[in-house]
């Protein structure tokens, strides 16, 4: 083999010291020693000044393309915060999101400066049942929006479930995303406290083509069989019109936060964690087929007889042969670090929005309780349903449907 000079550079070498040294060597084999490089175009790789569209007749945030970032805020009204408190609230809400979202500063924002790069800033609110009951409005709570049924796999710590609203926030940027969570939280503080923020990640801009899957902590593509947005089946799978006319061309999410065991994953080889899948982890292809998107073959069997796909794979369970009735997984990663020993506290922020609870998620969910290989690596650990109202326009303000 050629002797390359990074070949050249012993481990040791470096190690011992000689870093510098060696660094330089490189540098004398480098072709054109003398002529210093030209500098690099003052160019941003990603747009910070991109801007998604608050107003519609759906809020944004769920259709929306993943941002790199997201921060989940669940708030809990002060005792005593009535009907009239939560609609100045909202409309309180509604005007920092709207301002935010379209890169200006809020109204009493102190660091205005951070508010000009958006970088397709979303926020997005959620209702969960304890609002309702405080503006005495159960009657109108679409009945699937509650605390979920129990399942055995659940080991639900309370202070990351339950919640009367939820923020929303994603961005392209991190700090976009911080000074939009912080107005947020000094606005809403003389009507709730805060009872968790969850922080999660997916691929920054630009690292890889728009639109490709992410890949979750564990390593795998996930959200390859998802509606996609602006087909009949997207609409019909994720916008309620049915029910409660106050939430028509809204939706429902669930976010369920699911630590990864990666510490007992890593004992596990390639083909055990593609069985427990049933995809391939470098493509995501089925383990029938060839490219990511191919239909997978539910009924091949290898030469013992066999399923190719075991019965118990994750994408067996898990799957909704009709497409209207799948929900929309648009989950985060989430990571907060090492404890002494070295073991990371990672997983999933599991994010699904559907048009109907009971009938999209509930299902799915059971069935994955009862059996699901992914389960001996996965655990739940916090729960949370609200009902996404619908969008409003410039001079309107979220859940005036409701509310108003
Ligand atoms: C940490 C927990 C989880 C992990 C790591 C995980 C991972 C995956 C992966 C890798 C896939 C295959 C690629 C894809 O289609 O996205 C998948 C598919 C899927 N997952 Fe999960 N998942 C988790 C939890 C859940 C939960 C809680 C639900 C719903 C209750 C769920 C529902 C689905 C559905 C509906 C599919 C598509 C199945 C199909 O039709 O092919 N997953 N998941």
């Amino acid at each position: 083999m050629r002797s390359t000079p990074e070949h050249r550079l012993s481990r040791r070498g470096l190690l011992a010291g000689g870093a510098v040294t060696a660094v330089g060597a490189l540098a004398a084999c480098a072709p054109d020693r003398a002529a210093p490089a030209a500098a690099p175009a003052a160019r941003p790789v990603a747009d910070g000044s991109a801007a998604e569209e608050f107003h519609g007749p759906h809020q944004a945030g769920v259709a929306t393309l993943p941002q790199a970032h997201a921060v989940f805020l669940g708030l809990d009204l002060r005792p005593g915060t009535d009907r009239e408190a939560v609609v100045r609230l909202m409309r309180l809400l509604t005007d920092d999101a709207r301002r935010l979202t379209a890169g200006r500063p809020a109204l009493a924002d102190l660091e205005t400066e951070l508010a000009a790069l958006p970088a397709r800033l979303t926020v997005t609110f959620g209702f969960g049942p304890g609002l309702f009951t405080a503006v005495k409005a159960d009657d109108l709570r679409p009945g699937s929006v509650a605390v979920l049924p129990s399942f055995k796999i659940d080991k639900l710590e309370e202070h990351w479930s339950g919640g009367d609203l939820l923020v929303q926030i994603c961005a392209d940027d991190g700090l976009a995303l911080a000074h939009a969570l912080r107005v947020i939280v000094k606005d809403a503080r003389a009507f709730a406290t805060v009872r968790w923020t969850q922080r999660g990640f997916r691929r920054s801009p630009h690292t890889q083509p728009a639109g490709m899957t992410q890949r979750n902590l564990m390593g795998q593509l996930d959200g390859t069989v998802n509606p996609r947005p602006g087909s009949p089946e997207f609409d019909k799978a994720v916008w309620v019109s049915e029910g409660p006319s106050w939430l028509r061309g809204g939706t429902t999410l669930v976010l369920r936060r699911i630590r990864m065991e990666l510490e007992t994953w890593d004992a596990v080889d390639r083909s055990g964690r593609e069985f427990s899948v049933g995809r391939r982890l470098d493509d995501g292809a089925p383990l029938t087929g060839r490219a990511e998107h191919d239909e997978p073959d539910f009924g091949r069997t290898d030469p013992s007889g066999l399923p190719v796909i075991s019965e118990f794979a994750h994408i067996r369970r898990a799957r909704v042969p009709d497409p209207s009735m799948r929900m929309l997984r648009r989950p985060y990663n989430y990571d907060e670090g090492v404890n002494a020993e070295g073991k990371s506290d990672s997983g999933l922020l599991f994010a699904s929005y559907q048009a109907d609870i009971a009938r999209q998620y509930i299902p799915v969910q059971r069935k994955l309780a009862e059996l699901d290989l992914l389960n001996e690596w996965t655990t739940p650990i916090g729960s949370a349903v609200f009902a996404i109202p619908p969008g409003c326009g410039p001079t309107g303000w979220i859940g005036e449907t409701l509310l108003g």
